[in-house]
């Protein structure tokens, strides 16, 4: 018995991996160079999956830090995190980091200890009185290792747009940037959701990240390179899925990466051993019936203004400020649209990074017809 190719909520590797071989190109190219790179798209089209793809099949000498800001609250936590991933990272046994300490940041000696864990790992832990941590040091430490080891390191901060929302994360980035500018053995990997906040950092010449690197605003990834993979990952895994049918499938979810996979492993569940539209139209209903908790959690925080102006877009309106539209659909004034919008976007509701409004999610839409439309 084959088992189900298809995961979501986990990264995307090996065969699993649908194409993006633009980007990983892109991302190839900067690696090797030193150059550094941000890549912005909405949530769960990729990113993360995309990264780490990109490094495990870099072809040369690379060493990579992984830092994920999802759980850091503050700037100290950052400068910590940094410090014990690059010890790690550049470290195959105790006496490198060690060594590396010693050498790079000779100050911070007593207060560092490493270890061995119980799969033999190597383990750092940090005793550091506040006023003892060089930031300066930690910041330019991978840079250091990398010179002194003539090796390329690559340093990937995922949600990297946490950062600005830190009570000191204005001065943080100040720091960051005017170290990471220097370095030229290092090439820093920064990305995040929330496109609207990640795009002001990079774009805003007010910002310190200001044109930092070679910025990449992900696409989804293309029906096409879709049914090809939802085709060859059924067959190879015993059942057989018409191209037709993958293309349905596809554009039920609007080809956004997380919901490709979940309705896939749906229907790779469901089906027998051809995929049926029957198979099809159960395992989408099971996807929303899935989805109805989170899609109520947003819901219910909705202000009539807010589920009027969505009741107009699942309409298909797209004159929001028309006098017809507002009055129709009781949005209010025209002052009120702008408001709207902006936390719809901020809700991840709606993005209107093409200017007319789309939704997230895939399940919004069908979710919010049937509980707030066709149930009137
Ligand atoms: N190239 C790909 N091929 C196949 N599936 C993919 C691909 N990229 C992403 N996915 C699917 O989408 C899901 C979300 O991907 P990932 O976590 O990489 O996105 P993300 O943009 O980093 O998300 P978040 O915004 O939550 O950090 C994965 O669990 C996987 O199921
Ligand atoms: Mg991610």
């Amino acid at each position: 018995m084959k088992h189900n190719p298809f995961k979501y909520g986990e990264l995307s590797t090996g065969e699993n991996f649908c194409n993006r071989q633009a980007e990983l190109k892109r991302l190839h190219g900067a690696f090797r160079d030193g150059q550094s790179v941000v890549l912005i798209s909405p949530r769960r089209w990729g990113k993360s999956s995309l990264v780490n793809h990109a490094l495990q099949t870099y072809k040369g000498k690379l060493i990579s830090i992984k830092i994920d800001c999802f759980g850091i609250k503050s700037a100290e936590e950052f400068y910590d995190v940094l410090l014990k991933s690059v010890l790690v990272a550049t470290s195959t046994r105790v006496q490198q980091v060690a060594d590396s300490v010693k050498k790079h940041i000779r100050a911070m000696v007593p207060f560092i200890k490493y270890s061995i864990g119980e799969g033999e790992e190597i383990k750092v832990s940090l005793d550091l009185p506040r006023s003892r941590v060089d930031v300066d040091a930690i910041l330019d430490l991978a840079q250091k290792i990398a010179r002194q080891r003539k090796v390329r390191i690559v340093c990937c901060i995922d949600e990297f747009q946490k950062l600005s929302e830190w009570k000191d994360g204005g001065s943080l980035l100040e720091k960051l940037r005017s170290h990471w500018q220097k370095h030229k053995d290092v090439s820093y990997c920064l990305y995040g959701s929330k496109r609207h906040l990640m795009a002001s950092l990079f774009a805003d010449s007010s910002q310190p990240f200001y044109r930092f690197g070679e910025t990449l605003f992900l696409k989804k990834i293309s029906k096409e390179e879709w049914v090809r993979f939802l085709v060859a990952e059924f067959k190879r895994t015993g059942k057989v899925m018409d191209p037709a049918l993958a293309g349905r499938l596809t554009d039920r979810v609007e080809c956004h990466s997380y919901f490709v996979q979940y309705l896939a492993r749906t229907c790779w569940n469901n089906a027998q051993n051809k995929v049926t539209p029957a198979d099809l139209e159960v395992s989408h209903l099971e996807l929303l019936n899935d989805h109805v908790a989170l899609f109520q959690q947003i819901a219910k925080g909705l202000t009539q203004y807010q589920a009027n102006y969505l009741k107009a877009v699942v309409a298909g309106e797209r004159q929001f400020t028309s006098q017809r539209v507002l009055s129709e659909y009781a949005i209010g004034s025209q002052g009120n649209v702008k408001r709207i919008m902006d936390t719809l976007e901020d809700l991840e509701v709606l993005d209107f990074a093409t200017g007319d409004p789309v939704f997230c999610d895939p399940y919004f839409a069908p979710l919010f017809k049937r509980y707030f439309v066709e149930n009137r």
